[in-house]
């Protein structure tokens, strides 16, 4: 039986087309989308440029021969795709389960068309049912970050590694993984509130900024939704 993981990541390589600009996210999803990328640019030739959003994806395609290009060179991006960790109806997601979030949200905010490859798992009725909503601030304010989540209605637990250490972004912040009872309620206002709470950089809340979905199923399909 094929990975839904890499169904869906192979197949959006192919929106890649010659002479793009493209966003790569990050995630074990986006691992196969590098991958068929740098099979794409071996075998036709497809010359693109990329900006990665995270060290890990940086790292991967330098390993893999995708060329890159600094965002400061570039004003607009043909083509992002990005994981999820849920999607909704409306394709609002949360993201930052790998801790990309903010660099991911800078990225989709310049690209014309946002791509996201998920498995069958992350799409949702409701988003925050099962997932938390990772938000990323600065150490300094963790403390009264932490208060004003709560008076938001989540239980916020600090990101830890795997060796129990605080988890630090790529931008040297820490992650919220934010908890609700009955799952997120009005996605846009609980954003809305979250921006106005100083120490809090970025939210996991991706809202409006997705445009297709790819996502991979156990029997082996790939279904590909646009956006109404
Ligand atoms: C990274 O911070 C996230 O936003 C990822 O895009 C998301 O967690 C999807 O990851 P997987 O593809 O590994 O499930």
């Amino acid at each position: 039986m094929k990975n839904p993981k890499e169904l869906a990541g192979r197949a959006a390589a192919e929106l890649v087309r010659d002479g793009m600009q493209v966003g790569l996210g990050t995630g074990s999803t986006v691992h196969f989308t590098l991958v068929r990328i740098a099979e794409r640019i071996h075998d036709e030739g497809l010359r693109i440029l990329a900006v990665p959003t995270s060290e890990d994806t940086l790292r991967k395609a330098r390993e893999l021969g995708i060329p890159l290009v600094e965002l400061g060179r570039v004003e607009r991006l043909d083509l992002t795709i990005d994981g999820a960790d849920e999607i909704d109806g409306r394709f609002d997601m949360i993201k930052g389960g790998g801790g990309a979030l903010l660099r991911e949200k800078v990225v989709a905010s310049i690209s014309a068309r946002e791509a996201i490859v998920v498995g069958e798992d992350k799409v949702v009725e409701r988003l925050g049912v099962r997932f938390k909503l990772p938000v990323e601030v600065v150490p300094f304010a963790a403390p009264v970050v932490a208060r004003a989540l709560e008076a938001l209605g989540a239980r916020p637990t600090l990101r830890k590694t795997a060796a129990g250490a605080t988890f630090v972004s790529d931008n040297h912040n820490w992650i919220f993984d934010c908890a609700f009872a009955n799952g997120i309620e009005d996605a846009a206002r609980l954003d809305q509130a979250l921006k106005r709470v100083p120490g809090i950089v970025e939210t996991g809340l991706f809202l409006g900024l997705a445009h297709v979905l790819f996502i991979g199923c156990a029997d082996g399909r790939v279904e590909v939704r646009e956006k109404k």
